[in-house]
């Protein structure tokens, strides 16, 4: 069993985007710039933003946080969005979900500007995504795209198993895993994934265990502890994990730990490879915001 080690991949993906950016300082040209809009102070969220404001800064990037108050109306935030679609200065943004349940999370997605919508949650770029033309992809599955690809792991012809049909993980990664490689990915090289058959599994799916025991990847974005167990699991699997969970710990010094959808520790063994939580997905997710950030600044200036 090996280690998808998302971590350091996206370590190795941040250089290359260092060196890019520096690369341009060096033309005498300006950085790309991302903002992050978010709204309240929900705990895990303002982890993530951290994060992803960390990583833009450690490669070079502007990184703006707009950070807005829990009670502000949603004629407010669409105010606010439109005053980042209009700035020159911002390449691209992406307002952190989840928001407050008196927002409509959809509302404010069509509102993006899809030329900036780094995020590829904009109906205009999951479209794309469908169809199998160049467009902003969504960051997670652009990551495990990546992931899979830096360790030689092909889909043609093999059977992945997704379970979760949310519109940020399960429907785009689907797309992307059945999609012919070369529309896909036209100015990326001919190794991309694609060309599987692909099996979408949900809640009110029946027969989990029957199907997944018949997938050679399986990958799995439900925010589920334990979901998946080692009795759904064949020999030589690859399982992805996007879930991130907190779980109760007083032994631990914040009071909780991260766990994924797997039951990693029975799992692991009966993988071929298998990505860790935290450290595999997770990582992954906050360097494809940064490849995006990059794509739109770099047809911003070759347009
Ligand atoms: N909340 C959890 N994951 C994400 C993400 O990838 N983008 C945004 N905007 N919000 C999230």
């Amino acid at each position: 069993m090996e280690i998808l080690d998302g971590k350091h991949i996206a370590q190795t993906i941040r250089q290359e985007l260092h060196e890019q950016v520096e690369s341009l300082i060096r033309r005498g040209m300006r950085v790309p710039s991302l903002a992050i809009v978010q709204v309240g102070n929900n705990p895990a969220s303002t982890t993530y933003v951290t994060n992803k404001l960390k990583a833009c800064r450690e490669v070079g990037f502007n990184a703006r946080l707009v950070s807005l108050p829990a009670d502000i109306s949603q004629q407010q935030l669409l105010a606010k969005i439109n005053e980042l679609n209009s700035d020159n200065s911002i390449d691209g943004f992406i307002v952190q979900l989840p928001l407050p349940s008196h927002i409509n999370e959809t509302t404010v997605t069509c509102a993006i500007n899809y030329h900036k919508d780094v995020d590829g949650l904009h109906p205009h770029n999951v479209g794309l995504t469908a169809l199998g033309l160049p467009g902003i992809v969504s960051a997670t599955p652009r990551g495990i795209r990546e992931l899979l690809m830096r360790y030689g792991i092909t889909t043609e012809g093999k059977h992945v198993v997704v379970i979760g049909r949310s519109n940020i993980v399960g429907k785009p990664m689907a797309m992307l895993l059945m999609q012919k490689p070369y529309l896909s990915l036209p100015k990326m090289s001919a190794a991309s994934l694609g060309d599987a058959t692909v099996t979408l599994c949900h809640s009110k799916t029946r027969n989990l265990k029957q199907i997944c025991l018949t997938a050679d990847i399986i990958i799995v974005a439900v925010g589920q502890p334990n979901l998946l167990t080692a009795d759904m699991v064949s020999e030589g699997t690859v399982v992805v994990d996007v879930g991130i969970n907190r779980i109760d710990d007083p032994s631990s010094e914040k009071g909780y730990r991260l766990v994924g959808d797997v039951d990693f520790q029975h799992v692991a063994p009966k993988c071929s490879f298998i990505t860790p939580v935290p450290g595999g997905v997770g990582p992954m997710t906050i360097v494809s915001l940064l490849q995006n950030t990059m794509q739109v600044y770099m047809d911003s200036i070759t347009v």
